[in-house]
């Protein structure tokens, strides 16, 4: 029998994915999709599948409790992915704001939802899974050795991380208190298809595309533990299908590089794809180290090990695959890339980057 799941934040990177892949794979669930399309919420990223049988898209806030509790009533809700969040560490330091608000309340008011209607109205049933997506970055900044595991003490450095963190223990609270049948996942770095260029993978490849420079904060040796989008959202119905309610799992992609290897790497790769930059020059000539991020977190690594051993999954993409096919991705969809580049994105980048954007030979 057809399931409607609620899917928040569908409209942004990952969730646009976990769209994609449920349309395409999972023909008894119908989605409803909750998206306020903020900056990083774009309706293109959804476009050819506006009118398919299976979905529908409720444009609104995750904040707005009336809202929400009538989407449960309304379309039965039994199962909730919760991606809908404020993702951006540099955002979070210049307005942390919009962070506390979306990420900790907005939560608050899904699991508030959720409780209620399952629990209290008794409309739930025994199949009920409240999943939310979180990230690495709770658990803070590793030194040169060591992993992540669901057993690591939460160290949030971010006004991001720690909105994350928070939303975290809500969630947990809930199975806790109520019983309410929660599902945790803690994911590494994911890069691919729609993420927004204000990412480190994205917006490297539009600068370096456009000849422009690379910032590089510090010296380029910070590691992230990079997972293909796919790999993420395959895990995520994992973990919805077989996961033991109340537990968390991590998801990472055995796959640490440096800032600065990815950056030369996605040089080299635009480098044999398109045309040479006018000045003849490779494209390892824009990278430009500038000034840090404050309280930059180190090294992020993930000892997948649980997910693995428990629900069978292990990241699918290679990857040297999986950034192949990004890169190809993103010089097949410029129209895209132009698109989400609007005026407010524009000001942020004078904004975020002040620096660069003040030289001379430089031109958004
Ligand atoms: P994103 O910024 O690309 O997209 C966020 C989406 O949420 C957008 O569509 C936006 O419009 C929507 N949204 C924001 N505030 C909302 C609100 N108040 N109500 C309804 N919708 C709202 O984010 P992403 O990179 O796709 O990340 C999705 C989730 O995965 C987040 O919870 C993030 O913390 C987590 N995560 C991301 C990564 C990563 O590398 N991108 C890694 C681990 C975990
Ligand atoms: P980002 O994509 O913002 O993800 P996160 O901060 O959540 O890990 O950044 C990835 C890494 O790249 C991080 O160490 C910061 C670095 N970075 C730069 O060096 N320059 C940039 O312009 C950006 C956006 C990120």
């Amino acid at each position: 029998m057809t399931q409607h799941i609620l899917v928040t934040g569908g409209c942004g990177f990952i969730g646009a994915n976990f769209v994609r892949l449920l349309l395409s794979q999972y023909s008894d669930w119908h989605v409803v999709n909750l998206d306020k399309l903020t900056y990083a919420g774009n309706l293109e990223n959804l476009a050819d599948l506006a009118s398919h049988p299976s979905y529908t898209f409720v444009h609104g806030d995750i904040c707005n409790r009336a809202l929400v509790s009538d989407l449960f009533r309304s379309h039965n809700i039994q199962t909730v992915v919760h991606f809908a969040a404020e993702s951006h560490v540099d955002r979070s330091i210049v307005g942390p704001g919009a962070f506390v608000e979306t990420n900790i309340t907005g939560t608050f008011c899904l699991l508030e939802s959720a409780r209620k209607f399952w629990l209290e109205e008794g409309q739930g049933s025994g199949k009920n899974r409240f999943l939310h997506v979180s990230t690495d970055e709770v658990f803070g900044s590793l030194g040169p050795t060591g992993y992540f595991t669901e057993e690591t003490s939460y160290d949030p450095r971010s006004p991001y991380s720690a909105s994350k963190a928070a939303s975290d223990h809500l969630v947990r609270a809930y199975y806790h208190t109520y019983g309410l049948p929660i599902l945790l996942t803690n994911c590494s770095n994911n890069y691919g298809p729609y993420q927004f260029p204000e990412k480190l993978i994205p917006l490297m490849l539009n600068n370096a595309q456009h000849g422009r420079p690379l910032p590089i904060y510090g010296d380029g040796s910070n590691i992230r533990d990079w997972l293909y989008v796919v790999d993420h959202c395959e895990a995520i119905v994992r973990v919805l299908e077989q996961g033991a309610v109340g537990e968390s799992y991590n998801i990472g992609g055995h796959n640490e590089k440096k800032n600065l290897e990815i950056v030369e790497l996605l040089c080299d790769l635009l480098d044999e794809k398109v045309s040479a930059l006018p000045s003849g020059q490779p494209r390892r000539s824009l990278i430009t180290f500038v000034r840090d991020r404050p309280g930059h977190d180190r090294r992020y690594a993930i000892d997948a090990g649980k997910i693995e051993r428990e629900l069978g999954w292990r990241p699918r993409f290679k990857f040297e695959e999986g950034i192949r096919q990004t890169v190809e991705w993103y010089l097949t969809h410029r129209p895209w890339m132009d698109n989400v580049l609007d005026g407010s994105y524009q000001q942020y980048y004078a904004n975020m980057y002040a620096n660069l954007v003040g030289k001379p030979e430089y031109k958004i």
